[in-house]
C-alpha cells in the first residue's frame, strides 16, 4: 500500500529542492554522447548518469514514472501526486511538480534523493539500458507511459523552439529525420519503447498510453491505483481526474512549468494542446508514409498493440 503522507513533510524539512540551482544559466544548447545516446548538457552530466546507473540504490517500495520525452510525463506526475493525497489537490497547488515527483536523472540532487524516506516517487526519461542496475533485483514499480510517436515528434518539435534543452530544428523535415535516426535527446523512441517493453510481463511493470488516458481518464487512473495497491473512494478518484485535467493543469502555476526558468521552457508554452492526433496538422502524406514504413520495420515482432496502431 502506498502512503505518501510523509513525503512533503520530509521534503519541507530540507531546504527547498533546487532543481536548477547547480545548472549554469546558459542558453546555449549542447549535447554530450553517453553510451551512444544524446543528452542535453544543460541539465544532465556524465557523472550523474554514471551514478544513477551504477550506484543509486533502488528501494523495493520506489515507484518510477518513466517515459520518452513528450509522452505525458508531467500528466502522470500530476496523477501520481493526486493519488498519493487521495485526490486532495492542495499538494499540487502548493508545491512545484518537479519537487513532488522529482527527476532521477537530472544533475544536482542525488544527495537529497538518498535522504528521502520511503516510498519515493521518481520521474525519468532514461532508456532501460541506462537505468539503475539495482532496480533489476528489486520489487520497485515502474509505470511506463508511451504516446503515438508521431504526436511525440510533433510535441518535441514545438518544444524544441521553446527550450534550450533541445537544439532548435532548421525545419520540420530535418527534425523528422533526427527523430527517426534517434539523434534527439534520449535517443531512439523505438529503442526506448522496445527496451522498456521487455518488462511487459513483469508484475512490477505497468504499461499505459497517453491515448488510453485521453480516452478513459478515470478508468486509467483506477488501473494505476490498483497497480499501486492504493484504494481510493469514488469521489477521490473523481478529484484525481478533475485536477489532472489539461485545463486545470494549464492554469496551475505549480504544474504548468511557468515557474521554471525560461531556458528550460518559455513561459506558458509547456501545456501546448494536450490532444491526440495533432501530427495530422503538420505531417505531409509523404512524411506520414515514410514514418509508418520505418515504424513497421522497427516495431515488428513487438507483441503489443497500441491505440494509435488503429488510427
Ligand atoms: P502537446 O505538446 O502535444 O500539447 P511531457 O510531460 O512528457 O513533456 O509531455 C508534454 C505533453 O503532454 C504536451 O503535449 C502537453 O500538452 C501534454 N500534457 C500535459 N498535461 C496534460 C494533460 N493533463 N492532459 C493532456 N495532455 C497533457
Amino acid at each position: 500500500m502506498v502512503d505518501c503522507s510523509l513525503i512533503s513533510l520530509i521534503r519541507g524539512a530540507i531546504p527547498p529542492d533546487p532543481p536548477y540551482l547547480s545548472l549554469s544559466c546558459t542558453m546555449s544548447t549542447d549535447y554530450f554522447l553517453h553510451k551512444g545516446i544524446n543528452f542535453s548538457s544543460v541539465m544532465y552530466s556524465e557523472e550523474r548518469l554514471d551514478y544513477v546507473e551504477n550506484e543509486f540504490q533502488v528501494r523495493d517500495d520506489d515507484v518510477f514514472n518513466i517515459t520518452f520525452p513528450k509522452s505525458g510525463t508531467n500528466w502522470m506526475m500530476e496523477i501520481l501526486s493526486l493519488i498519493c493525497r487521495n485526490g486532495d489537490p492542495t499538494w499540487c497547488q502548493e508545491v512545484p511538480i518537479w519537487e513532488r515527483i522529482p527527476w532521477l536523472d537530472i544533475s544536482g540532487r542525488w544527495q537529497l534523493i538518498d535522504k528521502e524516506e520511503t516510498p519515493r516517487f521518481h520521474s525519468s526519461h532514461l532508456p532501460i539500458q541506462l537505468f539503475p542496475k539495482s532496480f533489476f533485483t528489486s520489487k520497485a514499480k515502474v509505470i511506463y507511459t508511451a504516446r503515438d510517436p508521431k504526436d511525440v515528434l510533433v510535441s518535441l518539435y514545438h518544444f524544441a523552439h521553446e527550450t534550450s534543452l533541445i537544439k532548435t530544428p532548421n525545419s520540420f523535415e530535418e527534425f523528422v529525420e533526427d527523430f527517426l535516426q534517434g539523434t534527439v535527446p534520449f535517443g531512439s523512441w523505438f529503442e526506448h519503447v522496445r527496451g522498456w517493453m521487455s518488462m511487459k510481463d513483469k508484475s512490477n511493470f505497468l504499461f499505459i498510453t497517453y491515448e488510453e488516458l485521453k480516452q478513459d481518464h478515470r478508468g486509467t487512473v483506477m488501473k494505476i491505483c490498483k497497480f499501486l495497491g492504493k484504494e481510493l473512494k469514488n469521489e477521490d478518484i473523481d478529484s484525481v481526474v478533475e485536477h489532472s485535467s489539461f485545463n486545470i493543469m494549464k492554469e496551475n502555476k505549480m504544474s504548468n512549468q511557468s515557474l521554471a526558468p525560461d531556458y528550460i521552457v518559455n513561459k506558458n508554452s509547456f501545456m501546448r494542446k494536450g490532444i491526440s492526433g495533432d501530427w495530422r496538422t503538420i505531417f505531409t502524406k509523404a512524411q506520414e508514409e515514410y514514418f509508418n514504413r520505418i515504424y513497421q520495420e522497427k516495431m515488428k515482432n513487438l507483441d503489443v498493440k497500441c491505440l494509435w496502431d488503429e488510427s
